[in-house]
């Protein structure tokens, strides 16, 4: 059993991530929930996690967390999530509940000093919140077992030509984390990409119980960039890092040096991992794990197990 404490900007991929670890019960505990301003406002962000926990009846702690990056404007993915951040969902009911009163940094600190093991921080949108929390209470640092994020690439880019969104929207963020020595596990857009979910295994999801048909209607708004550009698979980017935590043994990976490029007119936000090896590695006591792989199969095995075992939770 492993405590995780999820950061993201729900977002649809993000909460196909927390669908999947609370699908995962006998393996994973989620201690809370903090948002940030990624795909959206951290204040929509945090309205449409509520909204899915209120849906299905479940009660876990949410703060809301950073409105903006550390230095850059904010620059959403409104193109991909909608204004709402979580536009395909728009019918199911409003959020009732209402966030923790503390802020996501407050509430990340007293979480992780409060549990009596190191908790697992996994991370789906910029990493605002983190740096902060890293800044301001470096105590906190032994409390935590590692960082899984769903961020950065190993040599390609979904925002820029090398550079991947979470990283891309708060660079001065991501560097506070990478230098702070807590150990981090990557899953780079290579490695979700390799683990997409096909357009016809998603069709099965519509016959599906409460949380498969949510997960249907979710995918067909977020699915729209994928049959635009004439590909039969949809990358769920978030829920990589909840996979990886299920089953590490399902990913290829690289234990390399990753430094965070600031200062790059087009490399801004760029994870630049040194993978020239060994007789290199400036940096041994600090590597980061690069995941660059999944076995899409076993990947989608484990998607649909976790469905079928909400649905027959959640009805
Ligand atoms: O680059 C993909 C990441 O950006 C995902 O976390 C997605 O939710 C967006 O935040
Ligand atoms: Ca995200």
């Amino acid at each position: 059993m492993r405590t995780i404490l999820m950061d993201g900007d729900p977002g649809h991929d993000d909460v196909i991530a927390f669908l999947l670890a609370l699908g995962n019960p006998d393996q994973l505990k989620i201690a809370g929930f903090t948002t940030v301003a990624g795909n959206s406002s951290a204040e929509n962000c945090t309205h449409n996690i509520l909204k899915i926990m209120d849906y299905l009846g479940v009660s876990i702690p949410v703060a809301r967390g950073y409105e903006s990056p550390l230095v850059k404007p904010l620059d959403t993915a409104a193109k991909f999530h909608g204004e709402t951040g979580l536009d395909g969902a728009l019918n199911y009911p409003s959020a009732v509940s209402s966030s923790d009163p503390r802020h996501a940094v407050a509430f990340q600190r007293d979480i992780l000093g409060a549990s009596k093991e190191p908790v697992t921080l996994v991370t789906m949108g910029p990493l605002t919140n983190i740096a902060i929390l890293l800044k301001t209470y470096p105590e906190v640092k032994e409390q935590i077992e590692e960082i899984v994020m769903m961020g950065g690439s190993y040599s390609s880019g979904n925002t820029l030509a090398k550079s991947e969104f979470n990283i891309y929207a708060d660079p001065e963020a991501a560097k506070i984390v990478f230098d702070s020595g807590v150990p981090i596990v990557l899953a780079t857009i290579e490695a979700c990409y390799s683990g997409g979910i096909l357009l016809t295994e998603q069709e099965s999801l519509k016959d599906g119980g409460k949380v498969s048909r949510l997960v249907y209607n979710i995918l067909k708004f977020y699915s729209r960039y994928a049959i635009t550009n004439g590909w039969d698979r949809t990358a769920i980017f978030d829920m990589t890092t909840i996979i990886y935590l299920l089953a590490p043994e399902i990913f290829e990976y690289r234990d390399m040096r990753v430094d965070i490029e600031l200062d790059g007119v087009y490399t801004r936000g760029m994870t630049v991992c040194d993978d020239r090896g060994p007789t290199y590695i400036s940096d041994p006591e600090n590597p980061k794990r690069v995941l660059l792989k999944a076995d899409r199969d076993r990947l989608a095995e484990l998607f649909f197990a976790s469905l079928k075992r909400l649905d027959e939770t959640y009805r």
